[in-house]
């Protein structure tokens, strides 16, 4: 059986990249709800519904687990998705917890980056109020990162100037560790990361997310030995077909194997 992933749009295939390469020997389905894209600006129950009718249409398709590979689905509908299935399902959340820890050791602040939705959801309040004893976590929402990456629009002079502006009134020298708390924002990294000091960290759930999910498969004695990594791509419960749009996705994955090498450099 497959392995569902769901996002709003292609910012999931952040943590299926992870998944990839912890478990290679799984088939995937990443379903991207690209008609509805972008949650962060929406209602809570606008979104609700989305990911109710999304994940039904991907329970149909018979899958072993489900990853919520979107932090503003994780939110919003987790516990009622874990309680509609009979299968595993994963979801992801802002790294607050490892960003905090990091403060014992460089006296500098948190900054989490997200959407509007997350940041106002009572899951992502209730987790800064329980370990936030310093008061050292500040938030920012960063929508147009959601929309750049959605329409490809990678370029890096666009993204840098959006970001220049979402950041003016901030003094970045005082964050330590930057959390993407949007699985959209982690193609975003090198400028990001242009606009911080040196040794600023930024961390994401993806690889947590990922290992988890292994982890769950081990335990559960299901890890697949026979699949070959195929990955079927859903658009809004409609199959990706189009040599040219699979290509596209596919490209992601080298983009985020670029940032990787980047990184280590
Ligand atoms: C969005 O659709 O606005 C992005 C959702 C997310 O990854 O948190």
């Amino acid at each position: 059986m497959k392995i569902g992933f769901f996002d709003s749009g292609i910012g999931g295939l952040t943590v299926l990249h992870q998944a990839v390469k912890l478990l290679p020997k799984e088939d995937y389905l990443f379903y991207a709800d690209t008609a509805n894209v972008p949650y962060g600006e929406k209602t809570r129950e606008e979104v609700r519904q989305y990911i109710v009718d999304a994940a039904d249409c991907i329970a149909r398709q018979h899958v072993k687990a489900l990853v919520i590979a979107c932090n503003t689905a994780t939110s919003i509908v987790i516990e009622e998705l874990r309680q509609r299935y009979d299968f595993p399902i994963l979801g992801i959340e802002p790294a607050v917890k490892p960003a905090i820890e990091k403060w014992e050791g460089n006296r500098k602040k948190v900054l989490v980056v997200a959407t509007n939705l997350t940041l106002k959801e009572k899951k992502y309040n209730e987790l800064v109020e329980r370990l936030d004893h310093e008061e050292i976590v500040h938030s920012l929402p960063l929508p147009g990162l959601v929309q750049l990456a959605e329409s490809f629009r990678f370029n890096q002079d666009e993204v840098v100037s959006y970001l220049k502006e979402a950041f003016a009134h901030l003094d970045v020298t005082q964050y330590g560790t930057v959390v993407l708390g949007c699985t959209h924002f982690p193609y975003f990294e090198m400028p990001l990361k242009s606009l911080f000091p040196e040794g600023t960290d930024f961390i994401s759930g993806s690889l947590g997310t990922a290992k988890h999910l292994k982890r769950i498969l081990e335990a559960n004695n299901e890890v697949n030995q026979e699949g070959t990594g195929e990955i079927a791509f859903f658009k809004s419960g409609v199959k990706v077909e189009d040599a040219e749009e699979l290509r596209r996705y596919h490209g992601l994955f080298d983009r985020l194997d670029d940032i990787e090498r980047l990184k280590r450099l």
